[in-house]
């Protein structure tokens, strides 16, 4: 159970709030580079704060205020030049980092004023990695976009896809260090959601969290399971400061203001041995539906849709003063205090926890990963087909997500070299 003040304090994230500012010390992602191949402005809306990404001529990326500094016209209507964006009510042009770089009329009408010397845009560095784009709104000098290292690997089919949550982001975050959840959550639930009754599945036996430097390990012993086991002996990652990472997928949860989150997906799917060297020209990037069009319900297909029910369900910000923590609530405990102190670290001018700034470290940033072999080294087709894990992901449907398009179904199929 929490205190109001401290649940307020935890799940605030406009600027100037406490933990507002501590995630603004990390890179967020909150668009894919293939959105902008057939559109170059787009709003968005991040931590409170409502903007304008764009890609211009040159290809360069950009985000700046919603609105212009001129009358407040919306940018997200406005046209991109070579370089930067162009308000579309009387043409004020900004560049990347802010600066009014063409005011046509003034420009004209009193040259010697250089009236667009006095005006800016509010702008942040946007960043393209991993087919990602990420946002920076902290103060300077910036701190690298981290490079995981399932970014550097080969030979995979990468998909991104978005969901739009209703909820407060916090509480989507608890979700990465709660692995218990799997078991009722995604077995048992799914298993009475096809209407069939039957045994449960393999009981968690044993639960164990430790933070390390990018955030928190948990591992798990379910009945059947020897210790052994790589869920036991190296885990799986809730990623600091908002994200889940289980080997081939990362799941960040993007605050978009105290009542929204952002649900960004980034899923390597590696193709099979015989397919290689496989080489992706274009990552996609999808958004999947979270509500049922006919029922109205939340959709409970696939196992993040199944997240996002226990999630909304918790309510808009969920109220902690009411909760009842047990022993498998660990991780979660762990997490909150992390983000105290990590309040209490900036505000002393120290880095709050996982900001890297050696580019060498960023050459390939490890984590700890239970197949890393079969990731890294891939499988044959009949192998896969064979392994419990591999099985799973030769199927043509995404089973993350409910919503995928069918290119991007047919580019996987392609990849993985199925029906043929
Ligand atoms: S409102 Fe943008 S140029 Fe006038
Ligand atoms: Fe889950």
């Amino acid at each position: 159970m929490l205190e109001p003040s401290k649940n307020e304090l935890l799940t605030q994230v406009g600027r100037g709030t406490p933990m507002g500012e501590l995630l603004r010390r990390y890179w967020m992602p909150i668009a894919a580079v293939s959105e902008f191949d057939d559109e170059s402005v787009k709003p968005v809306r991040l931590m409170g704060e409502d903007l304008t990404l764009y890609k211009d001529l040159r290809g360069t990326f950009g985000l700046v205020d919603r609105h212009c500094p001129h009358r407040s016209a919306d940018m997200s209507y406005g046209f991109v030049e070579p370089c930067g964006l162009r308000c579309n009510y009387h043409g004020w042009l900004f560049d990347h980092d802010g600066r009014c770089i063409e005011q046509p009329y003034e420009d004209v009408a009193q040259p010697e004023a250089r009236f667009r010397d006095k005006i800016r845009i509010k702008a942040y560095p946007v960043q393209a990695h991993a087919g990602l784009l990420w946002a920076y709104l902290g103060p300077q000098p910036a701190p690298l976009v981290p490079n995981w290292e399932p970014f550097t690997w080969k030979n995979g089919f990468v998909q991104i896809v978005f969901a739009d949550v209703p909820c407060n982001w916090l509480q989507c975050q608890e979700n990465s260090v709660d692995p218990l959840h799997f078991e009722w959550m995604h077995m048992n639930w799914s298993v009475r959601l096809a209407e069939k009754s039957g045994p449960y599945s393999p009981r968690h036996l044993k639960l164990a969290f430790d933070e390390f430097d990018y955030g928190i390990v948990y591992r798990r012993i379910r009945e059947g399971m020897s210790e052994e086991d790589p869920l036991w002996k190296v885990g799986r990652v809730c990623l600091w400061p908002n994200a889940l990472f289980t080997g081939d997928h990362f799941e960040w949860r993007v605050p978009i203001d105290d009542q929204n989150t952002l649900s960004v997906t980034w899923c390597f799917s590696r193709v099979p041995k015989n397919r290689e060297p496989y080489v992706q020209q274009r990552i996609p990037s999808w958004r999947g539906p979270v509500r049922d069009a006919e029922t109205g319900r939340w959709i409970s297909s696939h196992v993040m849709n199944q997240d996002f029910v226990a999630w909304i369900g918790q309510g808009i910000v969920t109220d902690r003063t009411r909760e009842h923590l047990g022993t498998s609530d660990a991780g979660i405990i762990m997490m909150r205090q992390r983000f105290l102190k990590d309040i209490e670290a900036i505000a002393r001018g120290a880095d709050p926890k996982a900001t890297i700034r050696d580019p060498e470290i960023n050459q390939c940033v490890t984590l700890p990963i239970a197949d890393r072999k079969r990731l890294v080294e891939g499988m044959a087709s009949e192998e896969m087909a064979r392994n419990p894990l591999g099985a799973g992901r030769l199927a043509t449907d995404y089973i993350f997500q409910a919503g995928q398009p069918r290119e991007v179904r047919q580019a996987y199929a392609e990849a993985m070299g199925l029906g043929e």
